[in-house]
């Protein structure tokens, strides 16, 4: 229990930072390690076998880094890649993302429950086992959100475009009476502000796994004995595939996100 090596977490580009943020807030004794890959996003619609090259390089990097864990904070490597990571880079724990398709089931009222995630997401085994376990007699209704990733790059989440493709996907959702609606990609929740205001007055509850991944991560910890001692300073550090600008912007993304609300 007194490991001050870092924890890895790993995305196509800057979505990984909103579970960068829940992990900060989680574990705020716990170094992070960024490692937005940016040369190649979005992951979305690329092939399965191409994901998975792209997340061994990636977190063969953060371990090569240093890292005691990696955090795949991206819901399109982990459908692609986690098992195939967890065998090639055991004993180090790894934590994937889950789509929140569980809570929301169990949450709905309506009976109908809206998820957002990226094509590749969406036609995974992950996916379907998923909905298939835990949303017996609940309507799914599974949307890709087209162009969110690339809204979120581009730092465009607060203009009348964002807006006009948001609504395009999330307002058929509620008015088939979607009563929670799932983010299944980490860059969405960078889109929050303006789902909500979409989502206004029609009593709908938007579902963001990061803290609950967060929490898994100091589960595993725990388990395998790595956590950094108590009162470590921790340190955050961002690396990318993309270039010196990318990782920079990187950065100024992952701090103004500490400020947005949850
Ligand atoms: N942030 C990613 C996810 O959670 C992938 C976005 C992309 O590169 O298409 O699925």
């Amino acid at each position: 229990m007194n490991d001050t090596r870092p924890i890895g977490v790993y995305d196509s580009g800057m979505g990984g930072l909103t579970v960068w943020r829940a992990l900060r807030e989680a574990l705020p004794e716990e170094s992070l390690l960024y490692l937005g890959d940016g040369k190649n996003c979005p992951y979305g619609s690329r092939p399965q076998a191409e994901i998975r090259q792209l997340a061994d390089a990636a977190v063969a990097r953060l371990v090569a880094e240093g890292c005691k864990m990696v955090v795949v904070a991206c819901n399109t490597a982990t459908a692609a890649a986690i098992d195939f990571l967890r065998t090639k880079y055991a004993p180090m724990p790894l934590v994937g993302m889950e789509p929140a398709i569980k809570p929301a089931c169990l949450q709905t009222r309506s009976g109908v429950v809206g998820v957002l995630a990226t094509e590749r997401s969406l036609d995974g085994d992950l996916f379907r086992q998923t909905a298939a376990r835990y949303a017996s007699g609940i309507e799914v209704i599974a949307a890709a959100g087209h162009g969110f990733v690339e809204l979120v790059e581009e730092d465009r989440e607060e203009t009348p475009e964002a807006e006009a493709c948001v609504r395009r996907i999330v307002e058929p959702m509620l008015q088939r009476g979607a009563d929670q609606i799932v983010l299944g990609c980490t860059h969405y929740p960078f889109l929050l502000p303006v789902i909500e205001r979409i989502a206004a007055g029609s009593g709908a509850h938007i579902v963001d796994p990061s803290p609950a991944v967060a929490r898994r991560a100091g589960t595993l910890l725990d388990r395998f004995g790595l956590r950094a001692p108590v009162g470590h300073h921790p340190e955050y550090g961002f690396l990318t595939f993309a270039d010196e600008t990318y990782r920079q912007r990187l950065i100024r993304k992952a701090w103004g996100s500490c400020e947005m609300k949850q």
